[in-house]
This record gives structure tokens, C-alpha cells and sequence, in this order.
């Protein structure tokens, strides 16, 4: 199979390739590089442009290296976390940025391959490091947070009811015996959730996943990295996944379309904050009927763009 046919199927690609289309330059940011699917459209549609593809996944950097051997000259890829784009982008030389994209979550390959310990219904070791070279997979997340920790951690990630259930039942088998595979673990959030289903089981396991590979902190420093990445004109486009990416991506772009963020009581401005982003959405594009029917993944998807200020 060649890589294309076996790639996972970009999400809300028409929607980003409007946005790019209006950047001041043609050269882009791709933070999540993937399998290249979105950088591909990018590089196909846009003749004149240049990709930057970051991946935190050395197994993504791989694939997407062969899926875009046709534009090398087009494309630059490098292994890294967003979390570090102002660094990347010092340490690279980039030059000025028109757009740059995010696209959150996991790649087909992550999810589906047991061997990264993803997945609730193949059986694989309790893994989950996006990079399988970082210290801490979810095999200590699991046997070495104290309990107390663990509730906060499946209630706030995971927003999974019955957080304490699932976490004294993780307590008692780990004192048995480590828990070492992903069946172990989906079969304890069964015992402790009288008819679980899958979706209890996806946000268990989506809390976890958060904390091995500190998303959300990744987010954060990520979209910090990218407005002061981006040239002025320049656009950032979000896409995510679940509520928690979803409200960080919101509360960053309002608050930085903001201009005093004094308290109200002060008389007068001490912040000396300055509007830095125009938001292009207000309320977050979904994708069509159509899309989703095609591309079940996509279903949750939540996209939201804003422009640099000049
Ligand atoms: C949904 S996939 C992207 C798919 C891609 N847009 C495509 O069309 O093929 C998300 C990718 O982001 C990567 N990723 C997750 N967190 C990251 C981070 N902090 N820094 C860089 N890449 C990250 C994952 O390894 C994964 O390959």
C-alpha cells in the first residue's frame, strides 16, 4: 500500500485550506504534522507555499518524510512538541510565518495500533507516550499516582463520573500486581462502573493519555509559541477534539482580543494590555454531515481561527 491509502484522513481539510488562503505569506506552520494530510493539501493547493511539519511522534515523521517526498523542496520536517515553536522556530531559521496550524489528538495509527497502548478494546502494555522516548508512560500514571490524585485525575480529564469508583478499584488490583495492559485496565473501569460503555471507557483512557503527554499544558505553551511565531496577518487555526482543548483554544483567543484586563474596579488601566488576535470564529466551525458520514473521527472536531493583529 503506498502511504497515502493507509494515512489517516485529515479533518476539516477544505475549511483549513480557506483560511490559508488568506495569509499574508505562503509559508506555514503544520504542529502536528500526522501523516502528513493536511500539509499535503496545503503543498498541493498552494503551489507557492512552504510547510514547516512538526511531530512529537518519531513514527509520524517517518511517514509523513515518504508521503511528501514529492515536495521536498517545499517542505521542512522536524521531530519536536509544539509546546517549544518559539524555540523550533528560533533554532530552524524560519522565516516569517503566514499560518500556522494545529491539529490535536492522536493520528489512526496511534489509536488503532495496540502496540502504543491506546487503544480500551485491543490488548497492548499501558503506554501511551505520544514520544516513546519521554520517561513516564501510562504504566506508572497508573500504578504510582496515590489514589486521591488518580480520582482528581479521570474526574478533571476524563470528566468520567464515578471517578473515585474507578480509582479504588485501580488501588486494590495494583496491590495484587502491577497492571500492566490495556484489557487489565479496561476490565477494572468495568468492574468499578456498573455497565460501562465505550464512551466511559474512551475518557478514562483520555484522562490518562492527558497526563502522560501534558496536552493540555502542551496547548497552552503551544498557542503561546504560536502568536508570537506568526507574522502580524497571519492566521492560527485549532483544531480539537473534546471540551477541555476546546476551551483552552476559546478562553486563549478571547482573551488575547482583549485589550484591559484590569479588574473592573480599577479606575485605571494597569495592565497595559494590548488586543493581539482578532478571532475569525466566534463560535467554534464544525464539520459538514457529509464529512462526518465519511469520517467518523471527525465527529467531534471543533475548529477555530484567529488572526494576528498588525
Ligand atoms: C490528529 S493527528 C494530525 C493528523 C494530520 N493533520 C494529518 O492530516 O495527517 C495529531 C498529531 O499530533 C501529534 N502531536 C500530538 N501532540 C503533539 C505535540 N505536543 N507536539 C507535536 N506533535 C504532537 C501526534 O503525534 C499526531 O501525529
Amino acid at each position: 500500500m503506498s502511504p497515502r491509502s493507509e494515512a489517516h484522513c485529515p479533518v476539516m481539510r477544505r475549511e483549513v485550506l480557506e483560511y490559508f488562503l488568506d495569509t499574508p505569506v505562503q509559508t506555514f506552520i503544520d504542529s502536528t504534522l500526522g501523516d502528513g494530510g493536511h500539509a499535503e493539501a496545503i503543498l498541493s493547493k498552494l503551489p507557492e507555499s512552504f510547510v514547516f511539519g512538526i511531530d512529537r511522534d518519531p513514527e509520524a515523521v517517518e511517514f509523513a518524510n515518504k508521503r511528501l517526498i514529492e515536495y521536498k523542496d517545499r517542505v521542512q520536517i522536524i521531530r519536536g512538541r509544539f509546546g517549544k515553536l518559539e524555540e523550533i522556530a528560533r533554532e530552524e531559521n524560519f522565516p516569517p510565518v503566514g499560518g500556522i496550524l494545529f491539529d490535536l489528538g492522536l493520528r489512526s495509527e496511534q489509536i488503532n495500533n495496540p502496540g502504543r497502548g491506546f487503544s480500551f478494546s485491543r490488548d497492548g502494555k499501558l503506554d501511551m507516550r505520544i514520544d516513546n522516548s519521554e520517561n513516564r508512560s501510562a504504566l506508572e500514571i497508573v500504578n504510582e499516582t496515590p489514589r486521591g490524585e488518580l480520582t482528581r485525575i479521570i474526574a478533571t480529564y476524563g470528566e468520567q463520573p464515578g471517578a473515585g469508583r474507578i480509582a479504588r478499584a485501580i488501588d486494590i488490583k495494583r496491590r495484587e500486581k502491577p497492571i500492566e495492559s490495556t484489557l487489565e485496565l479496561a476490565e477494572i473501569v468495568r468492574s468499578a462502573i456498573y455497565g460501562a460503555t465505550a464512551a466511559d471507557l474512551a475518557r478514562v483512557f483520555q484522562a490518562i493519555r492527558i497526563v502522560v503527554n501534558d496536552e493540555l499544558g502542551e496547548l497552552q505553551r503551544g498557542l503561546v509559541g504560536a502568536l508570537s511565531v506568526v507574522m502580524p496577518g497571519g492566521i492560527i487555526v485549532v483544531i480539537s477534539y473534546h471540551s477541555l482543548e476546546d476551551r483552552i483554544v476559546k478562553n486563549f483567543f478571547k482573551s488575547e482580543e482583549k485589550g484591559c484586563i484590569c479588574p473592573p474596579d480599577l479606575p485605571v488601566c494597569r495592565c497595559g494590555h494590548r488586543p493581539r488576535l482578532k478571532r475569525l470564529t466566534r463560535k467554534p466551525v464544525i464539520p459538514t454531515e457529509k464529512e462526518c458520514a465519511e469520517n467518523p473521527k471527525a465527529r467531534s472536531a471543533k475548529l477555530r481561527a484567529a488572526r494576528k493583529l498588525d
